[in-house]
């Protein structure tokens, strides 16, 4: 079965292999099928015992060398409605990893393998960058994460370097950029290069992240109408070819989000990502708080959003912030969003995540109503 022959699509040669995989009724592959998944919940077990950032940097090496593949539950047969075409790349699905989780695109690869239709890499800076001092990530309560990584990556250099093998007509790459600087000209400087030195990579989109809050910008508000026109005037003088989206945090107001998506529309970005981590919340940590507590104010912000887009259908939405189980990706969609990206449910649930989303998107697709849609149902217990 190809992407496009049937209703039910499959998304890439290892996936239909895993399906396979299932299909077969012998005892010998149940078995084999059994144990992985026990190996599967036993490593998510470890993995949440452990201190958070070496079990993310453990499991972007695991899946460098191929573990994903043998542990990767199989792919469901994808519903036809799930389908869509972005960036000039008809995706089986509309799920997407959102950046912060393979910042050096080291991983990209057995990541689009293990199904997503997109991966956000980066947010990369023109340098190497160190980031915070650790610890700098939690697991804290109803699913949610908080970091405080401020943008630690290798560089633009080393990401360039890793992208430039990816080839996939199936499969989008983003690249996410941002500054670590705190005058308005050096930001808009390191935005410039970044966005000149991808111009002739794989990346299909480049996505500024404008929302990080683990940096301090100096006295420059990075989503105020004069920083945002300065760009504007920067992108006019450039005419870059690759698109480019601006990513925006959730909780602003409506008025915000519908004077940034006026401009971003009339001076020719991509799109939008909305949102990103939230700073605003009750635990000790200090960071940007993600998951579950998210969902709320990021469907609120893309229904905002997506009224002000009005006709502009071309100009793509991607909604980013507390999407945890699959039903919550479709509302999404019924929202407005043409992709989303998730994270913490990654992080929670590993390699169940993925099929999990397809099972019940598959199931949302026969609703007449997403209103009828369940709660966060599937969402497994791993502490
Ligand atoms: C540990 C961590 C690191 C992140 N790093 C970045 C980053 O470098 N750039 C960025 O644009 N977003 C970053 N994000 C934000 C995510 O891309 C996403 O927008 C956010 O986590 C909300 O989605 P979620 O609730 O599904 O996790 C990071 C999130 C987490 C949890």
């Amino acid at each position: 079965m190809t992407l496009h022959s049937s209703v039910l699509t499959l998304p890439s040669r290892r996936a239909h292999d895993r399906q396979r995989d299932v299909g077969v009724t012998s005892s010998r592959s149940l078995t084999l099928t059994k144990g992985r998944s026990w190996l599967h919940h036993l490593i998510l077990r470890c993995a949440h015992v452990m201190d958070a950032e070496r079990s993310h940097s453990l499991a972007l090496q695991a899946l460098g060398l191929g573990v994903a593949s043998f542990l990767a539950p199989p792919l469901p047969p994808i519903h036809s409605r799930l389908r869509r075409t972005l960036f000039g790349k008809t995706l089986a699905h509309p799920i997407a990893l959102a950046a912060g989780f393979d910042k050096d695109a080291v991983a990209y690869q057995p990541l689009h393998a293990l199904g997503f239709s997109a991966i956000e890499v980066g947010s990369i800076t023109p340098q190497p960058h160190a980031g915070n001092p650790r610890p700098r990530l939690w697991r804290v309560k109803d699913k949610a994460i908080i970091n405080s990584y401020g943008l630690n990556n290798k560089g633009l250099t080393a990401l360039k370097r890793a992208i430039a093998p990816f080839k996939h007509s199936h499969r989008l790459l983003g690249v996410s950029v941002a500054s670590i600087k705190s005058t308005t000209d050096a930001i808009l400087e390191d935005f410039s290069h970044t966005i000149d030195a991808l111009q002739e990579s794989t990346a299909d989109y480049i996505a500024l992240n404008l929302s990080c809050p683990n940096v301090s910008h100096g006295n420059v508000a990075i989503l105020s109408p004069q920083f945002l026109q300065q760009l504007c005037r920067l992108k006019h003088h450039k005419h870059w070819t690759v698109p480019l989206l601006l990513k925006i945090p959730c909780a602003l107001e409506d008025k915000t989000y519908t004077a940034i998506t006026q401009l971003a529309i009339k001076n020719g970005f991509a799109g939008l990502i909305v949102g990103n981590t939230s700073p605003q919340h009750n635990h000790a940590h200090k960071g940007g708080l993600s998951g579950t507590p998210l969902g709320t104010a990021a469907e609120h912000a893309l229904a905002v959003v997506h009224r002000a887009r009005k006709n502009s259908k071309n100009f793509v939405l991607i909604s980013s912030g507390g999407v945890m189980d699959g039903f919550a990706a479709y509302r999404r969609l019924h929202k407005g969003a043409d992709m989303v990206q998730i994270y913490t449910a990654f992080i929670y649930d590993g390699l169940n995540t993925l099929p999990d989303f397809i099972s019940a998107m598959n199931q949302a697709c026969h609703k007449k109503t997403p209103s009828s849609l369940p709660k966060r149902t599937l969402i497994r217990n791993v502490a």
